[in-house]
């Protein structure tokens, strides 16, 4: 009615909703015209290069014998893994390369000012850039797109999870630095063809990975070394870029789980040397660490990385601190033999060994020689009691006392023999207590001994490892 009245006519109620749907359908129409696919700005980019994205097989330069320059970004996101036993290193890289597409570029304007297009990657030739030492297959994840800046750059980025072989040293484990190569380079093209760039600094690329290093395990990033190099290959030289990943371990895992518990094992099997050798059964005990040790070994055998080519330090570590326990058990072996053999067949010490080990020896070790005053103490008054008494006996004369005499010196015979007897037994005791002293001498050095080489063992080992 309004619509109707405005222009000086009427119209019934239907007529007017119908002119307005016709209305609203041209206007439709117009905007759709407008909107129009074959119209739009990716319609026309695509219909400008359609030539471009044809001729896709080919490098985009102009001549042939035109080299494409390609600008290389690498930076290192995390390392994922090291197998020792293969020496394989997984790490996981971003890789973006840039270079100029001769015959991709436009005037901004004529795409509504727009300077960057993202276009798929199959729709433009790509460069064959990998890392020559990978050694799995790549499952890196797939990027669909690309960006292309009107004056021509292609920016090409990737992601790359690379497997690759790494010459690895673990003789210092756990306390090991390793160094892999990663070398980026075309497979195809060689340098006549394409020739890759590095733009940025080592410098730059570790503190950018440094920045972006996500994984806080094992691994630690030390430095990045990157160089541009040329690679020989059968018939032509490839220009490549080599990257040098430092990396460090960190410790603190084998520390708590290998070292710390094999030496609670070895400082035990050091002061068993202060249990008595007499009254206790040692050896049994150190078998008994012995043993546990091998457990322990045959436990932790996993964590170690068996590499044949280089045997890490930590399992000489492992294997010397075997070695003695094992020395320790022959060493209690043979001074039980000395102490308690030789004092069962109550043998004499020998003149060297009393004054070697029972002269010099206590002097060494700050022993007392009770028993050997005690001997000579007993010895004398025994003597002097005799020839007394087999005098007095002899003055006294007459016959009537011979009976008498005659008893008397079968008591003094008896008890004499009694006297022998006892001597015999101190002897005997002493003997032992000799041998006793001996072994425990012998003991002592031994020991020190046992302790100077192991000290000189730990010295050389850390001298070793920390340098
Ligand atoms: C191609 O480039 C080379 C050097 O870059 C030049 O010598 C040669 O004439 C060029 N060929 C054509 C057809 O433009
Ligand atoms: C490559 O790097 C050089 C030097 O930084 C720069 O001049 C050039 O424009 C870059 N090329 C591409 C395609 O990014």
């Amino acid at each position: 009615m309004a619509l109707g009245s405005s222009f000086g006519f009427s119209l019934s109620a239907p007529q007017s909703s119908f002119i307005l749907s016709i209305m609203f359908i041209c206007l439709f129409q117009v905007h759709f015209s407008h909107l129009s696919l074959s119209d739009s700005d990716g319609a026309r980019f695509i219909k400008m290069f359609a030539e471009v994205f044809e001729n896709r097989a080919f490098r985009p330069v102009k001549n042939f014998s035109q080299t494409l320059d390609i600008n290389i970004t690498i930076y290192l996101h995390a390392i994922l893994g090291l197998d020792e036993k293969q020496e394989i290193l997984t790490t996981y890289i971003w890789m973006e390369q840039s270079w100029f597409h001769e015959f991709l570029i436009w005037d901004p304007s004529d795409f509504s000012g727009k300077d960057l297009v993202a276009l798929p990657t199959e729709m433009l030739w790509l460069p064959d850039t990998l890392i020559i030492e990978m050694v799995d297959e790549d499952k890196s994840p797939d990027t669909p797109y690309l960006y292309v800046h009107h004056t021509g750059q292609v920016i090409y980025g990737k992601p790359l999870r690379i497997v690759s072989s790494c010459n690895l040293n673990v003789l210092y484990f756990p306390f090991d630095i390793q160094k892999c190569p990663l070398t980026a380079s075309p497979i195809v093209f060689h340098d006549q063809d394409v020739k890759l760039h590095l733009i940025q600094t080592s410098e730059n690329i570790t503190s950018e990975s440094k920045k972006i290093f996500a994984s806080k395990g094992e691994w630690e990033l030390i430095q990045i070394e990157a160089n541009e190099q040329n690679y020989m290959g059968d018939w032509a030289i490839y220009r490549s870029i080599l990257l040098e990943v430092m990396i460090k371990r960190r410790p603190m895992f084998y520390i708590v789980n290998l070292l710390i518990p094999s030496a609670f094992l070895m400082v035990t099997d050091i002061m068993s040397f202060y249990l008595p050798t007499h009254s206790f059964d040692r050896a049994s005990f150190k078998m008994t660490l012995m043993l546990g040790y091998s457990m322990f070994l045959i436990i932790v055998k996993d964590l170690l990385p068996s590499n044949s080519a280089h045997t890490p330090l930590i399992g000489i570590f492992f294997l010397v601190s075997l070695t003695f326990m094992v020395t320790s058990l022959f060493e209690t072996i043979l001074i039980i033999n000395v102490i308690h053999q030789n004092a069962k067949q109550r043998k004499a010490v020998p003149a060297w060994m009393r004054t070697i080990i029972l002269n010099y020896g206590a002097k060494l070790f700050w022993r007392r020689e009770e028993q050997r005053v005690y001997h000579q103490i007993s010895h004398s008054p025994r003597a002097a009691n005799t020839t007394d008494q087999d005098s007095e006996m002899k003055s006294s004369g007459p016959v009537e006392i011979n009976i008498l005499q005659g008893l008397l010196r079968k008591i003094a015979e008896e008890v004499e023999e009694i006297k022998q007897c006892m001597e015999r037994y101190d002897q005997e005791r002493e003997v032992e207590k000799e041998w006793l002293q001996i072994g425990h001498i012998l003991d002592c050095f031994l020991h020190s001994v046992y302790l100077i080489f192991f000290a000189a063992f730990l010295l050389t080992l850390s001298v070793a490892w920390l340098k």
